[in-house]
């Protein structure tokens, strides 16, 4: 098989590493991947949103699978790129088409879906310029916290939550008639803010039926204690203690189930993996987002526990037998914990020598904003690598994260010492 990953990041790098170890792999490149993809495969230099030269290069190499890894070349409608053109239609993009990416691609769409379905989430409306007066009357018969989403993508900064009403009023106005997220902003959902502790969950699905993949808790703020601006993850642990008994039963039965179901009755064809962002409230699960691909940094910890070939997956969803095919888990725990540079999610420098990334045998360091110079990697991005461990509890996954991530090193290197710890 010769598979094609497009993506650049850790869980991109975690994808790779997982793809390479297939039986039945011959070749895989990465467009346009990173210093830790290469190691894998070949990084070939192809933007992911450039669907010709994509289409291209898929026949030059006689490409079995597409595997998409972020969500913007899906909701740009690469699989529908891909059906429609008699030259590749018969191979299989790993990701949903337009309308199933819409899911992400408009919380407006999200949640219309959900109420359709009957599917636990926040109360909510959407707004747009035209009924901005509208949204200012919702907002005062709300209470405080204030949710306000921007409508499209908005590259992970378009919630805002807000305390005050005034503040809350001049935010709408700002993203609807000021244009503050662009034409991500075009319409705003509002919605009631739910308070509780957060999990992310995924399928694969071929549209038909699915399977569940490990369940993970990522650590979205810079700062320990869950303190400090939203980055795009400082961490991740798999397994989610609090994630089983009658509230798991409750995430497949109101949640899971009814999004496949709801998917089919709806004709949105969706074939890949699904995301879904939970937040659990006393002992039930809403829904806070849903994405159409795997999170980061969740990939670096849910991969390297599956313990099945990942290329049979990719063929069962790609000939709509997924229902046939085994999946299993390794029944250890991983955690992973992000290394960023300085400053990061504000502004901070590239180009930093990393040392000791030889040093480390007994963790995996999957590469998120890397590039190599000559034999050197450098530093290419904000979240630089994360460092993957195995254990038999989740405290000694960790604890060997942080023995090996203190053998890593660059100028104006950060991570968060805390990671996992709200749930041991
Ligand atoms: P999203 O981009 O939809 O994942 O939102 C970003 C983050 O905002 C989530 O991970 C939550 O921490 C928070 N959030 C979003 N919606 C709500 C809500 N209705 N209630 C409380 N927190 C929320
Ligand atoms: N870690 C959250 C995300 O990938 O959206």
């Amino acid at each position: 098989m010769n598979v094609l990953l497009l993506g650049s990041g850790g869980r991109e790098h975690a994808l790779a590493w997982k793809i390479a170890q297939s039986s039945i792999l011959d070749n895989l490149y990465i467009a346009p991947g990173n210093a830790g993809t290469k190691q894998h495969g070949k990084n070939v230099d192809l933007s992911v949103n450039d669907f010709e030269a994509i289409k291209v290069f898929v026949l030059n190499n006689k490409i079995d699978f597409v595997v998409v890894g972020p969500e913007e070349p899906l909701v740009n409608g690469i699989s529908d790129y891909f059906l429609s053109d008699e030259s590749v239609s018969m191979v299989p993009v790993i990701g949903p088409s337009k309308e199933g990416a819409k899911l992400e691609g408009s919380k407006a769409f999200a949640k219309e879906f959900m109420a359709r379905h009957n599917i636990p989430t926040a109360k909510y409306a959407a707004f747009d310029s035209n009924n901005l007066n509208s949204g200012f009357t919702f907002l005062e018969k709300m209470s405080s916290p204030y949710v306000l989403k921007a409508d499209g993508l908005a590259a992970g900064k378009g919630v805002l939550i807000i305390h005050d009403l005034q503040e809350a009023k001049n935010e709408l106005k700002s993203i609807l008639l000021d244009k503050k997220f662009g034409n991500a902003g075009k319409k705003v959902v509002i919605e009631e803010f739910l308070s509780g502790i957060e999990l992310s969950v995924f399928v694969i699905t071929d549209g038909d039926s699915y399977k569940i993949l490990p369940e993970a808790k990522d650590y979205k703020r810079i700062g320990e204690g869950d303190t400090g601006l939203n980055t795009g993850g400082m961490g991740a642990i798999s397994p989610v203690p609090f994630a089983k008994g009658t509230f798991y039963d409750k995430v497949i039965n109101q949640v899971i189930v009814p999004t496949i179901k709801g998917l089919k009755k709806d004709n949105i064809s969706y074939k890949g993996f699904l995301f879904f962002g939970l937040i659990k409230v006393k002992d039930d699960p809403y829904v806070i987002e849903y994405n159409c691909r795997l999170g980061d940094p969740e990939t670096e910890v849910i991969i390297p526990r599956l313990k099945s070939d990942i290329i049979d997956l990719f063929e069962g969803v790609g000939s709509n037998t997924l229902s046939e095919r085994d999946i299993q888990f390794f029944d250890k725990s991983a955690a992973t914990v992000m290394m960023v540079s300085g400053g990061y999610p504000k502004s901070y420098k590239k180009g930093k020598q990393i040392y000791g990334l030889n040093n480390i045998l007994d963790s995996l360091v999957f590469h998120a904003g890397t590039s190599a110079d000559g034999p050197s990697i450098k530093t290419e991005g904000g979240r630089v690598l994360s460092v993957t461990s195995y254990g038999r509890t989740l405290e000694k996954a960790l604890e060997k994260s942080y023995e090996n991530i203190s053998k890593i090193s660059f100028d104006n290197a950060y991570f968060r010492k805390d990671i996992g710890h709200d749930v041991l």
